[in-house]
């Protein structure tokens, strides 16, 4: 199983590629800018996966969100083997 980064989740291809990726058993760290959708999938789809407001506009937060996700990717990866994917 990979963990797959995925930003975009709010809406359109992102958003519709949540459920088939966690149904095939990988783990979604994922992002946008509308927090009423990033808290609905939060909801929908819980721990293991990830989904936080962040603008990838803004190196700031890419920066912060990156800083927060590698250590839950690491660990993660020690889990699944070593493998992992990131788009
Ligand atoms: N190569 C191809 O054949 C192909 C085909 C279709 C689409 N695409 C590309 O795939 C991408 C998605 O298309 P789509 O139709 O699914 O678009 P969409 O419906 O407009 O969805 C865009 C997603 O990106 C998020 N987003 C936009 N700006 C953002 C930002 N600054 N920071 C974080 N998230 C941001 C939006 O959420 P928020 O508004 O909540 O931030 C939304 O979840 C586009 O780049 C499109 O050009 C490629």
């Amino acid at each position: 199983m990979k963990t797959i980064v995925l930003t975009g989740a709010t809406r359109g291809i992102g958003r519709a590629l949540v459920r088939p990726l966690t149904e095939l058993g990988h783990t979604v760290v994922a992002c946008g800018r509308s927090t009423a959708e990033i808290d609905d999938l939060g909801s929908a789809f819980g721990p293991p996966h990830r989904f936080e407001t962040v603008d990838v506009s803004i190196w700031e937060e890419v920066e912060a969100w990156a800083q927060r996700a590698v250590p839950f990717l690491l660990s993660l990866t020690s889990e699944h083997n070593g493998r992992a994917l990131s788009v």
